[in-house]
């Protein structure tokens, strides 16, 4: 378990998780119709990569040695009725044969299907204990985006602490967000959700984030659906990884975009 997370959470006690999973629910998102061609350029620049079997075994060299983060929760869609309704898709033999470092998977607390997806955490979490697999719980809003603030995601990362989860991702939220961070006592990443519209705004967010106790991000699509991937990934990994502030990290940004750096 310890070799695992140490493979996750860099000797900093950072991290920079890049996500693309997103086709387990949505399919081919727009930037991701192309896993292989996505992930390649930015790899280097990501601590983990967190993705299906699916797209592990179809769109990723075997030799790959970045840790991989599975997501094992699925069985739902966009077009479904309710994307809170998921169940574990991934047995515990296929997570220990494909080497995954750690698996994902979502709750949604406060949903319809509360109970079905806390409980699937915790059956999941026994089965990972005994192999040593970190489990991540994703803290998903499904469509509801306004869910993201703190008294819900604070409720959100202690509940999947507490039933066993190793590593939680949330959202950011830019009222008391500390207090999401206080509140777990497990590691905390935050996710990007949408793109949003300026390159600043995800540095600045991702800085506060980091001020205010994660260790890190899960962030995908303010990444790679950026006209400038690797710039915004560099730029990302300098605020986790050297401290640089947002507007340390814009001025990156521009010179890697510039093709200066
Ligand atoms: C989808 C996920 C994604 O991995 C997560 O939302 C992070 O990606 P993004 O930054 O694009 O939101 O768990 O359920």
């Amino acid at each position: 378990m310890k070799n695992r997370l140490a493979q996750l959470i860099q000797k900093d006690g950072k991290a920079l998780f890049l996500p693309i999973d997103h086709g387990y629910f949505q399919g081919p998102t727009r930037k991701l119709e192309k896993p292989r061609e996505t992930i390649k350029p930015l790899l280097p620049y990501a601590d983990a990569i967190m993705l299906t079997r699916g797209v592990l075994r179809n769109c990723v060299d075997p030799a790959n040695t970045k840790p991989v983060i599975l997501r094992v929760s699925g069985g739902t869609s966009v077009v479904g009725e309710d994307l809170a309704n998921e169940e574990l898709t991934t047995s515990i033999t296929e997570i220990v044969r494909l080497n995954a470092s750690a698996v994902s998977m979502s709750v949604f607390i406060g949903s319809k299907y509360e109970h079905q997806s806390l409980i699937n955490l915790t059956k999941l979490v026994d089965e990972c204990e005994d192999y040593g697999v970190p489990v991540m719980a994703v803290t998903a809003v499904g469509r509801e985006l306004e869910k993201r603030e703190a008294r819900y995601l604070a409720l959100c990362c202690r509940i999947a602490a507490e039933l066993g989860a190793r590593v939680v991702k949330t959202y950011y939220c830019p009222e008391k967000f500390h207090k999401v961070v206080e509140g777990c006592p497990v590691p905390v990443v935050i996710a990007g959700g949408p793109k949003v519209d300026s390159e600043l705004e995800v540095f600045e967010f991702v800085y506060d984030g980091i001020q205010k106790g994660a260790i890190g991000v899960n962030l995908g699509r303010n990444i790679w659906q950026s006209e400038y991937p690797i710039a915004m990934i560099r730029a990302i990994r300098a605020i986790i990884h050297e401290n640089y502030t947002p507007k340390e990290a814009q001025d990156l940004f521009e010179q890697v975009k510039a093709g200066k750096a």
